[in-house]
């Protein structure tokens, strides 16, 4: 009689810990609430039937530890810009390491396309799309929001653009627009994913910038002052957070000329051949394995050499005076 009571005390405080603690943590994350409902009803009738319960309940404990060890739990890997180039080619290179994605840019089509691609590929893997304009504000915030539901492992700030044309001639329009998507957007994103992952454990963020980021050349010039943001903004990021202890690690990837659809938005026409016109480039397939190698790598910038056109891991390059 007592060994009975005892082990339906243990049981029912040990199963309302867990209750309570998959409970908070199905608030933060509701999508998982559908996959934690056979836990729950092992767990309910653990509490109800004490004398049939001790196995149902070891049951319960093994796919809690299923679900905090990940096996349940899941994780996604954010891209923007993610319906061509770069950011397309980083979402296949991410589903491969078996993430799930969340994939953002304003082609729903295309986004599509790279979801029934990559779910040919691995139909476990979960691909949500966001199509979204980075330039309007509001929608860069309702994104954000939107993405409150999910656990954000690896957020990738890839969409951008540029623009051929000296200053003086350069079409006002857009130029404020790539100041919208490029420099505003980017902010917007990385500062709200700071502020909810600092501490997250295995949390990262990768701003997309250019070598361009850290030189300037003619016709690119507003251009390039965008990724000059980009390169400043995010290292000074990694340096304040890395200053405060915070476990998320944000890193600079900045690619040379890679072949994508970047020169024909930037002059704005149907068609270009990289191989007929550029000496030198990588393929977006090469620079998405760069980004792997970023993620994986201790180093805080990763960059394209301008001349060698080898991919190298790097301290930060502009100064940062610590306060500390
Ligand atoms: N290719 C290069 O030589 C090179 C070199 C250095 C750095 N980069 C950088 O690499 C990044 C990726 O560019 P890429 O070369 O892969 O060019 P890309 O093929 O033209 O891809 C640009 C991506 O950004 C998205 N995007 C543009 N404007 C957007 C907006 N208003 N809202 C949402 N998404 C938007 C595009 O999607 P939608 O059009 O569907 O919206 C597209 O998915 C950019 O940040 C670029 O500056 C490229």
């Amino acid at each position: 009689m007592y060994c009975f009571l005892l082990r339906y005390f243990v049981c029912f405080f040990a199963s309302r810990k867990i209750v309570y603690n998959l409970h908070l943590r199905t608030l933060i994350i509701p999508n998982t609430l559908i996959l934690n409902f056979p836990v729950y009803k092992m767990l309910f009738l653990s509490l109800q039937q004490p004398a049939q319960s001790h196995e149902s309940f070891i049951v319960s404990v093994h796919l809690l530890s299923i679900h905090f060890n990940g096996g349940i739990h899941m994780k996604y890997t954010v891209i923007t810009g993610a319906s061509s180039g770069i950011g397309y080619e980083a979402a296949v290179a991410f589903a491969t390491r078996g993430k799930n994605l969340i994939l953002v840019a304003r082609r729903e089509a295309e986004l599509n396309n790279l979801k029934e691609n990559i779910q040919s590929m691995n139909s476990d893997l979960d691909v949500v799309i966001k199509p979204t304009d980075l330039s309007d504000s509001g929608q860069v915030h309702a994104l954000y929001e939107s993405l409150k539901e999910y656990d954000i492992e690896t957020f990738v700030n890839n969409a951008g653009f540029g623009n051929s044309a000296t200053v003086a001639e350069q079409d006002v329009t857009k130029t404020e627009k790539m100041l919208r998507v490029n420099v505003e957007a980017l902010t917007t994103l990385s500062t709200l994913y700071a502020r909810d992952y600092a501490d997250r454990e295995g949390a990262q963020l990768i701003n997309v910038s250019s070598d361009l980021g850290y030189r300037i050349v003619p016709n690119a010039v507003t251009y390039a002052a965008t990724k000059f943001y980009v390169s400043a903004f995010t290292e000074g990021l990694a340096q304040e957070l890395q200053d405060n202890g915070a476990r998320l690690k944000v890193k600079i990837l900045a690619p040379s000329m890679t072949e994508t659809e970047f020169v024909k938005t930037a002059r704005e026409i149907d068609d270009f051949s990289y191989s007929d016109n550029v000496q030198k480039f990588h393929t977006a397939k090469e620079m998405a394995q760069f980004m792997l190698e970023l993620h994986d790598s201790e180093q805080i910038v990763g960059k394209v050499n301008s001349e060698t056109y080898e991919f190298e891991l790097m301290d930060p390059v502009f100064q940062y005076t610590s306060r500390k």
